[in-house]
């Protein structure tokens, strides 16, 4: 595993939190997809992950098969059914290609699963202990919004590629890594008025604490609206702000989202770096996507956030995103959804100091969504 132990020592930078689980960081992350081979290809061609490992027919799967992705500490997951009708299936026919698994690194699966469950959640999987010759990991999980869940793994006594049952995968096909470092944050969208709800689900089940909260006076233009507010574990390793629609004069993209997934789940994952510029750059010269940002923003950007330590004019170019905070300054930049639905994209985030999450881009970027709604006619 790449992830490295020596840096783990646990230290509680959310004083309201209450680490009960503890958890160690994000495990990985795994989506449903139509087309687990050429998604992979995807997110090793135009992202840079670095292949890991595959479970499917060749290692006695019948039903489905994986393919994992790595890049620094971030861990993806493509499944694709390879049968008809099985539960796979009807996730993709319901939301599109989405995240089905938010999967969390712990010491104790069983304990996690039994500590979540008596504080009131779901289980979705009882601990259950996966072996083979490369050791063992112990695996539970619970419900989250919509049909997303969180897993609990625990990994300390396997010494594989990535869990029992998977072979390593190494094709001598590897575009080089593009800078991508860990996973900062993980949206997640829910429906009308639901906010709170999930927010205390996270504050009583996982022990979570509220870091921030916006409302739809400061996240809103005249025709789209949200509220938002990020719950963060007791290290801050995991971060989950929840967004909710809010009125505004026409959809919210937080709707939208809803519409097209059918539901609640995760609606972006923001992925550090600690040169946005290069980051970006390469990103966009293999063909991702990204919001497009007015040259109007750059006109005014200094007066607000003050002095950075970037030339303003690679930032322009790229379209990249600049706020500070009382701690320091962020740069960021988002995807254009990655799917065919208008669903999930990325952000990615370089951050100088600055524990924020970029409240002052917001009227900037909503401008921006709100111009690739209405060229999709859902505005
Ligand atoms: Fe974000």
């Amino acid at each position: 595993m790449a992830i490295d132990k020596t840096s783990l020592e646990l230290e509680k930078t959310v004083p309201d939190a209450e680490d009960f689980l503890p958890l160690l960081g994000t495990d990985y992350v795994e989506l449903y997809v139509g087309n687990a081979k050429q998604a992979a290809h995807y997110y090793q061609a135009a992202w840079g992950f670095q292949p890991v490992a595959y479970a499917g027919l060749e290692t006695g799967l019948k039903d489905r098969v994986s393919y994992v992705l790595q890049q620094d500490k971030i861990r993806l997951v493509l499944t694709s059914p390879l049968q008809s009708g099985g539960d796979i299936n009807r996730h993709i026919d319901a939301h599109g290609d989405g995240v089905k698994v938010v999967a969390l690194w712990v010491d104790d699966a069983a304990k996690s699963h039994e500590e979540t469950v008596k504080r009131g959640a779901k289980s979705y999987m009882e601990p259950e202990k996966f072996t083979d010759e490369h050791g063992e990991a112990v695996i539970s999980g619970i419900h989250t919004y919509g049909e997303t869940v969180h897993l609990f793994v625990e990994r300390k006594n396997y010494k594989g590629a990535f869990l029992p049952g998977y072979k390593e995968w190494n094709p001598s096909y590897k575009p080089a890594p593009l800078g991508l470092k860990y996973i900062d944050h993980m949206v997640g969208n829910v429906g009308w008025n639901e906010m709170n709800k999930w927010c205390e689900f996270y504050a009583k089940v996982m022990g979570f604490a509220q870091l921030i909260s916006f409302d739809d006076s400061d996240i809103s233009t005249d025709y789209t609206a949200l509220m938002s507010k990020v719950m963060s574990n007791g290290n801050g390793r995991i971060k989950f702000p929840i967004n909710e629609p809010a009125e505004g004069r026409k959809k919210s993209q937080i709707e939208e989202y809803i519409d097209f997934y059918n539901g609640a789940g995760v609606q972006h994952i923001a992925l550090a770096t600690d040169n946005i510029i290069e980051t970006v750059g390469e990103l966009k010269a293999r063909g991702v996507e990204f919001l497009y940002v007015p040259e109007t923003y750059y006109d005014t950007v200094l007066d607000r956030v003050g002095e950075i330590d970037e030339d303003l004019e690679p930032l322009k170019e790229l379209g990249i995103l600049i706020d500070r905070d009382d701690e320091g300054y962020l740069l960021q930049l988002f995807t254009k959804p990655v799917l065919d639905r208008p669903t999930m994209f990325f952000e990615i985030i370089q951050r100088k100091g600055a524990q924020s999450f970029g409240k002052g881009n917001f009227k900037a970027l909503f401008e921006a969504i709100e111009r690739e709604q209405e060229m999709r006619g859902t505005l």
